[in-house]
C-alpha cells in the first residue's frame, strides 16, 4: 500500500508556544517533546537523572532545556516553575507524561510497588499541574498521559490501569476546575509504543520487545507498533488551534488495536 501523505506539521503551529513535557528523556516524552519543538513551541524536558536530561536536550537543540525534576516532588516542582517563569513568563502547554509500570503478579504484589506506581503515575501528575497553575497562562492545554491499559485487562498490569484509569478521571475533572480560565484539558491513551522502558522498567530484552511488537501487530489494524513520535503527533493536535473546541476527552492513539477488529472477514 502506498504512503498518503496528509500533510507536515509546520514550524508555525505552535510558534511562540512555551511548553513542559515530564519525562522527556526518553520514550514518548522525548518524541513529543521533538515534535512540539517542530511545530515551533519552546519546550522544558524534565526527568530525574541529570545526565540522561542533559544529553536528551542536545539531542533535540536550542528550543529544547532540560532540568532534573522528580515529579513526586513539590520542591523539585516549585523551582521548575520559579525558572519557567523566569526565563519565558509563563506556560500555554503541559504534557504530564512521566509515569511507567512493569508487569506484577497479582499474588506478589507489594506496598512499597502500590505506593510507587500511585506515586508516579497518578501524585506525580497532580502534582505536576497543580504546582504549574500559577504560571500556567489563560487558554492553555494541558495533556495527561493515560494508557489503553485503563481500559482493557492485562495481566500483571492491573494497579498501573488502575492509575491510568485515574488519570483520564483527573483530565475530565480539571477541565470543569479550569474552565473559567480557558484552560482545556485532555488526555492521550497511547497503544503498544516500544520505548526505552520496555528494557529498563519491563526488564524485557531487545530480542523480547522485537517478538512482542511482532506478535502485538497482528491486532492493530494499521499494521504497526507506534512511535514515540505518534504519540507526539496527537500531542501537538491537542496542544495546537486545531483541537480548540476538544475537552475533556481521551484521545486513543493505538492504530485502532482497542476500537477495530483487525482479524481477517
Ligand atoms: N510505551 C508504551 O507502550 C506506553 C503505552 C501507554 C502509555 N504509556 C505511558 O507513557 C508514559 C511514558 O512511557 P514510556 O514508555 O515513554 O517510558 P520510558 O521510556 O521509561 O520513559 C519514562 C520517562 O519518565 C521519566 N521518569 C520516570 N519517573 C519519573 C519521575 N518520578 N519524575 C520525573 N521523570 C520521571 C524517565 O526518566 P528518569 O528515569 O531519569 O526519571 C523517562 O524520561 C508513561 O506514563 C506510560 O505509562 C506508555
Amino acid at each position: 500500500m502506498e504512503d498518503v501523505n496528509i500533510g507536515k506539521l509546520t514550524s508555525k503551529t505552535l510558534e511562540g508556544r512555551v511548553a513542559l513535557v515530564t519525562g522527556g528523556s526518553a520514550g514518548i516524552g522525548f518524541g513529543a517533546a521533538k515534535r512540539l519543538s517542530e511545530a515551533g513551541a519552546f519546550v522544558y524536558i524534565v526527568s530525574r537523572r541529570q545526565e540522561q536530561i542533559e544529553q536528551a536536550s542536545a539531542r533535540l537543540g536550542t528550543s529544547v532545556r532540560g532540568i532534573a525534576v522528580d515529579v513526586t516532588k513539590k520542591d523539585d516542582l516549585e523551582r521548575l516553575a520559579e525558572t519557567i517563569q523566569k526565563e519565558h513568563g509563563g506556560l500555554d502547554i503541559i504534557f504530564a507524561n512521566a509515569g511507567g509500570g512493569k508487569p506484577i503478579a497479582f499474588e506478589e504484589l507489594t506496598g512499597e510497588d502500590i505506593d510507587h506506581l500511585l506515586g508516579v503515575n497518578i501524585k506525580g501528575v497532580i502534582f505536576t499541574v497543580q504546582t504549574m497553575l500559577p504560571i500556567l497562562k489563560d487558554g492553555a492545554s494541558v495533556i495527561l498521559n493515560a494508557s489503553i491499559t485503563a481500559d482493557m485487562g492485562l495481566p500483571g498490569f492491573a494497579v498501573y490501569a488502575a492509575t491510568k484509569a485515574a488519570v483520564r478521571s483527573l483530565a475530565r475533572s480539571w477541565t470543569t476546575d479550569l474552565k473559567h480560565r480557558g484552560i482545556r484539558v485532555n488526555s492521550v491513551s497511547p497503544g503498544v509504543v516500544p520505548t526505552e522502558g520496555y528494557r529498563t522498567e519491563q526488564k524485557m530484552t531487545e530480542e523480547q520487545v522485537a517478538d512482542y511488537a511482532q506478535r502485538v501487530t497482528s491486532e492493530i489494524p494499521i499494521g504497526r507498533v507506534g512511535t514515540p513520535e505518534d504519540i507526539g503527533d496527537a500531542v501537538v493536535f491537542l496542544a495546537s488551534y486545531a483541537s480548540s473546541f476538544i475537552t475533556g476527552i481521551d484521545l486513543v492513539v493505538d492504530g485502532g488495536q482497542t476500537r477495530v477488529y483487525a482479524g481477517k472477514n
